[in-house]
C-alpha cells in the first residue's frame, strides 16, 4: 500500500498549522510541522551560542541532532521543546537557517521517513514543490498581509511588546527571505489548489479542503 501525502504550504500566518492540525484530525493522518523543524535547529543554534553565519558548525550541530515529534510535540535531543521554538528570537532568525540547503536536505529527509509508513498532512514552504512533489493533493494559503499581521498580533497574550504594524513589518520580511531564497523557496506548486483565507474562519477553509479532496475521489 502506497501512503498519501497532503501538502499546505503558504506565507507566514496564512492559517497553515491550524487548518491542517485540524484537517489532519478530521481525517485521521499524522500532521507534520515542517517549519517546527527548522525552529528547533534554529534554537539549538542559537543555544549553543554558535555564529549565525558559521554554516560549516550549523550544518555539523544539524547533523548531530535528535529531532523527533510525539504526540505533536517536539523534541530535540529528547526535550520537549514546542514552547521555545515559537520565541520571537527564533521567529527573527529562522528564516536564515532555513536558507542553507543542507540544513534544507536534513529536513526534508526527515519529513520523507515519517511519511514512509503513515498518511500525513505536511505545512510549509516548499512540501508541494520539493518535500512531496507528487503528493495527492496540494493546496497553497494565502492571505492579505493585513489579515495576516492581525492574527498573529491576536495569538500574543502581551499586546504592549509589539504592534500591529510591527508584526507587519516581521512578516513581510520573512516572507521576502523565504521567497526569494535560491533553495525552494515558497511558492504555489504549478498544480496546488489556491485558496484565500482573507475572511474565511478555519472551519470554512477546512471545508474548502475536504469538498477539494472529496473531488479527487476522497482519501
Ligand atoms: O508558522 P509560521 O508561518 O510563522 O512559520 P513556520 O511554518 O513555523 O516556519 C518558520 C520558518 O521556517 C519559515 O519562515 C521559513 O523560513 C522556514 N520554513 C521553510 O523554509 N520551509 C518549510 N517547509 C517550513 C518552514
Amino acid at each position: 500500500m502506497r501512503f498519501k501525502a497532503i501538502a499546505i504550504d503558504g506565507p507566514a500566518g496564512a492559517g497553515k498549522s491550524t487548518v491542517a492540525k485540524l484537517l489532519s484530525k478530521k481525517i485521521g493522518f499524522t500532521y507534520i510541522d515542517s517549519g517546527a523543524l527548522f525552529r528547533a535547529i534554529t534554537l539549538k543554534v542559537l543555544k549553543l551560542g554558535i555564529d549565525i553565519n558559521d554554516i560549516n558548525s550549523i550544518i555539523k550541530h544539524a547533523e548531530n541532532s535528535k529531532i523527533d515529534f510525539i504526540n505533536n510535540s517536539i523534541y530535540l535531543d529528547g526535550i520537549d521543546v514546542s514552547k521555545d521554538i515559537r520565541d520571537d528570537i527564533i521567529n527573527k532568525n529562522v528564516s536564515y537557517i532555513a536558507m542553507i540547503p543542507e540544513i534544507r536536505k536534513i529536513i526534508v529527509n526527515i519529513q520523507r521517513k515519517i511519511a514512509k509508513n503513515k498518511n500525513v498532512v505536511v505545512d510549509g514552504r516548499d512540501i508541494g514543490t520539493t518535500v512531496f512533489p507528487d503528493a495527492f493533493i496540494k493546496f497553497y494559503l494565502t492571505a492579505s498581509v493585513d489579515e495576516r499581521a492581525r492574527r498573529r498580533y491576536n495569538q500574543y497574550s502581551d499586546k504592549t511588546k509589539y504592534s500591529i504594524e510591527d508584526i507587519k513589518n516581521q512578516i513581510i520580511h520573512r516572507d521576502y527571505i523565504d521567497s526569494n531564497r535560491e533553495s525552494s523557496p515558497l511558492k504555489q506548486a504549478d498544480d496546488a489548489i489556491l485558496i484565500d483565507t482573507t475572511g474565511k474562519n478555519i472551519d470554512e477553509v477546512v471545508e474548502e479542503m475536504l469538498y477539494n479532496i472529496s473531488m479527487k475521489g476522497g482519501i
